[in-house]
């Protein structure tokens, strides 16, 4: 969801600005746009412009619009916007200029109070040309700055104490070329440091070709950036310290390496992103696991009277397979929390209660104020991200990462299998210490789950066959996917991962409920699959294809290896090792992974960034 790139320094901003934009493609949006301080042409002593190029669609769009463009200019920002307040259009794209134009904001996050604001201004005579909140917040700034006859820096600062709602901005001034000014609240604002410049960037991908060390400013600072110095201070203008982090990225991470789009990429990572969560913190050989962030809270796990999950999307599945994995190994009552419900219906928190927020990027907007009320309200936080320094990891008690590497694809897989398998080692390591959980089955267990990303690499094998069912049924108009205890939630994330990259209307559902209405759909023409691998319900789910087949229904089903009867019954296998059902969620949600992703490219659909998507939410 909006991207933010800026860029100072002795290089030319433009390129570094184009790349970067297309570097944030993938957080999802709609339109894009730059703005550069130039001086005018053929009179270097006039006094530098901003030159504002937008568009609706896509950075190659802007890209080819801009290239017989005199572009010269070392310092600039740049946006890809995810329209929130106004249509996706050119003139709600984003940067915005002030009245006198001689201020442009580039803006992620809701001005939730922008209206009363806007009303302020218009009786000013104030004029806008959007209708963005964004564009009301630059004049507000402007109006600030005359009214007070103060700098720009101290402006944003009166302006962000009356704002309430989520920002990053970061805002060029004609008058000062030499500096950008920048501020966070709420979404996330990487400074990158290289010799003699600095780049400003919603997440790291932008910037790390250039340099390793970043700075992830903190909410409510306001970072005043020059080529060559940059100075950090919270709103009442006192001075903070810049932390300094080197980053340990690739580039190699956050480029396509050869696959043909992201997602498949990332979906063929798993063997390897399911070792490094599972590397260092599962010690077969001893019989244990390792996981600092959980040993500090071990004592408030084994004493706690409930575990509620916050998350949005794939990772609300995550959630839902974890409360089966912690009510079965640890014996803890577990709710699953849509973060979004959860924060405004008033929720009963006791001090003492354990909020686990689970989130890939560590930004949806969602999870993180669900759990800050949750701490408001005595709970223990404990995160589970993907994204390392985000902003839910910061703000938690504790946690532990799932070490996935940067996920681009929008719709999410290899954080899935990594959620799951962290929350798995979580399960385990409770219920072993609270005595839930015998030494044998806990031994078993962990062997289980060592041999989860060969396990994998088998199924990915298969990905002929899968691409081969995909054509068979990319012209299908609705799917339903149907699965049992641990394979409910895989269903609902198959039906999920169809939906965002196909857009085929797919509903999950669990297998024994589909009798209560889902069954009303099927005919013919309706695909159904069942995550029909054998665990206890095998002979029950097996009663289910049947009620499938006898109202004609598509069969398609995930089945263990080894498994006889269902193929007697269904029109399509997909074929998993064995594994214990515990374990078995990561690898059957691989073949649902694929077939998504096979009937999203057969439709022609760019399944890396599907459309109205964001990757990550971050507004309410
Ligand atoms: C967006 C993404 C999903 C993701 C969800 C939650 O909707 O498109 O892939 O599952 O946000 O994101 P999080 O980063 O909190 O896991």
């Amino acid at each position: 969801m909006c991207g933010i790139v800026a860029y100072i320094g002795h290089r030319e901003a433009y390129p570094v600005i184009l790349k970067g934009l297309k570097r944030l493609e993938y957080r999802g949006y709609d339109s894009a746009g730059i703005a550069l301080i130039q001086y005018p042409p053929h009179n270097p002593s006039d006094q530098p412009v901003i030159t504002v190029y937008k568009r609706k669609g896509k950075v190659a769009e802007l890209e080819e619009y801009l290239a017989a463009k005199d572009l010269h200019s070392h310092v600039g920002i740049g946006h890809t916007r995810w329209a929130t307040h106004g249509e996706p259009s050119d003139r709600n794209a984003h940067p915005h200029l002030s009245g006198n134009g001689r201020l442009a904001i580039v803006h992620n996050g809701i001005i939730e109070n922008y209206a009363s604001i806007k009303q302020e201004l218009l009786n000013k005579d104030h004029v806008f040309h959007s209708d963005t909140d964004t564009e009301v917040l630059i004049h507000f700034i402007e109006d600030i700055q005359q009214n007070n006859q103060c700098s720009l820096e101290e402006a944003v600062r009166i302006a962000l104490r009356r704002v309430v709602g989520a920002y990053v901005i970061v805002i060029l001034d004609a008058d000062h070329p030499d500096t950008l000014i920048a501020a966070r609240k709420g979404t996330p604002l990487v400074i990158g440091v290289g010799k003699g410049e600095h780049f400003l960037a919603s997440d790291p991908s932008p910037i790390i070709e250039y340099t390793q060390e970043v700075v992830f400013v903190n909410d409510y600072e306001v970072a005043i950036v020059k080529a060559d110095e940059l100075v950090l201070k919270n709103l009442g203008n006192e001075r903070q310290t810049p932390f300094i982090q080197k980053l340990d990225l690739e580039l190699a991470a956050i480029e396509k390496g050869g696959f043909d789009h992201f997602m498949l990429k990332e979906i063929f990572e798993q063997p390897d992103t399911i070792f490094d969560s599972l590397r260092g913190r599962l010690d077969e050989q001893q019989g244990r696991i390792i996981m600092r962030g959980v040993e500090e809270y071990m004592q408030k796990f084994i004493d706690a009277q409930r575990i509620i999950m916050v998350a949005c999307g794939t990772s609300w599945h995550a959630a839902l397979t974890a409360e089966y994995m912690f009510e079965e190994l640890c014996r803890i009552p577990v709710e699953v929390e849509y973060a979004s419900e959860f924060r405004y219906r008033n929720p009963v928190i006791h001090p003492g209660d354990i909020v686990m927020a689970i989130s890939q990027s560590g930004e949806t907007a969602d999870t993180l104020v669900a759990i800050e009320e949750a701490k408001r309200a005595g709970a223990i936080i404990f995160g589970i991200c993907n994204v390392v320094g985000s902003s839910i990891a910061r703000v938690s008690h504790a946690g532990a990462y799932t070490h996935a590497g940067p996920e681009i694809g929008v719709a999410s897989t290899k954080a899935f299998t990594a959620q799951l398998a962290v929350l798995c080692m979580i399960a385990l390591k409770v219920g072993r210490q609270k005595g839930t959980l015998s030494n044998d089955r806990f031994i078993h267990l962990l062997h289980e789950l060592a041999l989860v990303p060969d396990k994998v690499k088998e199924i990915l094998q298969q990905h002929d066959q899968i691409k081969h069912i995909a054509a068979k049924y990319a012209t299908a108009r609705d799917f339903l996917y149907l699965g049992r205890g641990y394979n409910f939630p895989v269903a609902l994330e198959g039906a999920l991962k169809l939906k965002e990259i196909s857009y085929i209307h797919a509903e999950g559902y669990p297998a024994a409920e589909m009798k209560h209405g889902p069954i009303a759909l099927v005919d013919e023409h309706l695909p159904v699959l069942f995550v029909a691998t054998r665990d206890r319900f095998h002979e029950k789910i097996i009663s289910n294809i049947q009620e499938i087949k006898a109202r004609k229904g598509q069969v398609i089903a995930v089945i263990h290896e080894g498994d006889e009867v269902v193929p007697q019954l269904a029109n399509e296998v997909m074929v998993v090792p064995q594994a214990d059902e515990i374990v078995a969620p990561i690898l059957n949600v691989i073949p649902l992974q694929l077939l998504a992703y096979y009937i999203g490219v057969a439709k022609g659909y760019d399944v890396d960034k599907p459309r109205n998507l964001a990757k990550s939410v971050t507004v309410e």
